[in-house]
Order: C-alpha cells, then structure tokens, then sequence
C-alpha cells in the first residue's frame, strides 16, 4: 500500500484520480486551499502552494505525490513558484515519486502560459525530486468551459477558438485511469506525451456540443481569439498541440457531451 498526495485533488483531473484511486488499496490524502468538506471520504490536507502554508504537514508520510495543481490565472505564482515550492518540500520530506501532469506542446507553441509551464517542469526537475513527468492534450473540461463562454449575434455563434483550431480532447477518467498503474511504479523522468483518441477541428467540436444542446444547423463565426491568444490558436491550427502517435482512452467528446447535456 502506497501513501498517495493528490495536490489539485479537488480540480478537474485531481477529482477523477482521486475517486479511481479509492477503488484501490492504497492510502489517498487531498490537497486543496479549501476546508475539508463532511462527506468526503479521503484524509483531507489543507493548504496553499503559493505560501507554503500546510505543506510539511500534507507531506508527512507521503511516499508519492500526484501532482495535478494549476492555475492558468495565475500561472508564474502557482504553476512555477507553487509547484517549485511544492518539489521542493517533497524532497524534504523523503517522497519517492513526484508524477508532475504537464501539457502536450509547451515547447512548440509560443504562448506565456506555456512557457510558464516549460518553468515549472524546470522546476521539479531541478528540485532533485525523483519524478515523473506526463505531457497530456487539452481536457473536456477546457473545451467545454471555453465553449460555455460562446456568445450568439445576428450573425451567429461567435466562436471562442478560431473554427480551424484543432484539439485531441481527453476526458480527466481516462488520464486518471492512464496514470494510475504508473504512480506506483519507478519515476521514469518524462514519459511519452499522451492524447485523447481523435482529433477534431473547433468547427466540430462546437456543432456536436451545440447538438447535444438541442441546437442544431447553427451558424458559426470566427471571433476575436481572447481565450486562448491568437498566438497559441496559431499553434493549434498547426496542430502542434496534438499527439496523434499516442491515442488513448474510450470517452469521446460526444460521449462527455451527451452525458454532460443529455440530449443527442
Ligand atoms: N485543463 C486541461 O485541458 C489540461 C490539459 C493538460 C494538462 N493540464 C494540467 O493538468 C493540471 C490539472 O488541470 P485541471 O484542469 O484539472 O485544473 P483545475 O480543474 O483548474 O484544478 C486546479 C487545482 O489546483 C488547485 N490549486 C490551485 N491553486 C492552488 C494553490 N495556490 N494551492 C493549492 N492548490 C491549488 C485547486 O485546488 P483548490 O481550489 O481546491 O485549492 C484545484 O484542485 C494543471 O497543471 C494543468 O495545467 C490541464
């Protein structure tokens, strides 16, 4: 039985993960800024990467960390000051696995956001904690945020991402599951970048969420690219965001889709 970190544990993936590692044998301990809430049933650790405020105490025990925090917000505080606290104070408290999730693409697409994430890589590496680093494409969960934002016109629904952009979306279940097996095993520095299992042009994307929305035949326009950058979209209308040599996962977007919304 391994004694399991999941910094991020109430976010997106850190939830996922979490509720496929109460399925197994082994002891689960949550990070999070926020209180304990009463039903939850997993030792919960409050603290805050950005002061270090109830970090030693998180770590006590803790033979691997998972480490899934983030804040695209607020990314050179949290993502690279943050996670540098957080290696750091995993070194010192004699962890054996840091499993850091990364994004796919970081090095290619010139973005800042991106470049602090390439910072914080650095910084577990050069924390001198023995790690493990997995490079993922971009979730449901972002797709559908971003697509949650969409407004409509005369003109019709002003696209949040450039129509041509292209994602391999993977749900948080099947990352979780993909990382699972791999915690427990040796830290093996970074592994081989991991996708979702197809590959969909925004176009796409947004008719098979407005569908499953009940609204279909729309017409879509291109707006200004304020949610990822117009740089970064550059970037994923090349597709350098993709991984199409490593494909995983059963839960497709219209999968999420359809069960998030009910409809088809
Ligand atoms: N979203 C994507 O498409 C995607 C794709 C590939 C990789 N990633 C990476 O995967 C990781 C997880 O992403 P996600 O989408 O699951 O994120 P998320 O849903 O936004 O969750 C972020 C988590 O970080 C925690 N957090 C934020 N600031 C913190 C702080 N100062 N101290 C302690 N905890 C803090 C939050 O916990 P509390 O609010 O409870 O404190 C929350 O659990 C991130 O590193 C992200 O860059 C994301």
């Amino acid at each position: 039985m391994a004694r399991i970190l999941v910094t991020g544990g109430t976010g997106a993936l850190g939830s996922a993960l979490v509720n496929q590692l109460r399925t197994t044998h082994h002891h689960i301990r949550l990070f999070s800024r926020k209180s304990s809430p009463t039903t939850i049933d997993a030792e919960w650790a409050q603290g805050d990467v950005l002061s270090g405020d109830g970090l030693a105490e998180a770590l006590n025990g803790i033979s691997i960390v998972a480490n899934c925090v983030g804040d695209a917000r607020n990314a050179y505080e949290t993502d690279v000051l943050g996670v540098k606290r957080l290696a750091e104070a995993s070194v010192k408290a004699g962890v054996q696995h840091f499993f850091h999730i990364s994004i796919a693409g970081i090095d290619l697409i010139d973005s800042e956001f991106y470049k602090y994430k390439v910072s914080a890589e650095a910084a577990v590496i050069n924390s001198g904690v023995a790690y493990s680093i997995l490079r993922v494409t971009q979730f449901h969960s972002l797709l559908d945020f971003a697509l949650s934002l969409m407004k409509t016109t005369p003109d019709g629904y002003v696209l949040p991402v450039a129509h041509d952009a292209q994602f391999q979306l993977i749900d948080t279940r099947d990352v979780a599951a993909y990382m699972l097996p791999l915690l427990t095993q040796a830290p093996t520095g970074r592994l081989p970048d991991l996708g979702g299992p197809e590959i969909l042009r925004v176009e796409e994307i947004t008719r098979t969420y407005l569908a499953a929305r009940g609204i279909m035949n729309s017409v879509l326009v291109d707006g200004p690219q304020v949610f990822f950058g117009p740089v970064a979209v550059n970037g994923f209308q090349q597709g350098l965001n993709l991984v199409p040599n490593n494909r995983y996962g059963k839960i497709t977007w219209a999968d999420f889709v359809h069960e998030k919304y009910g409809k088809h």
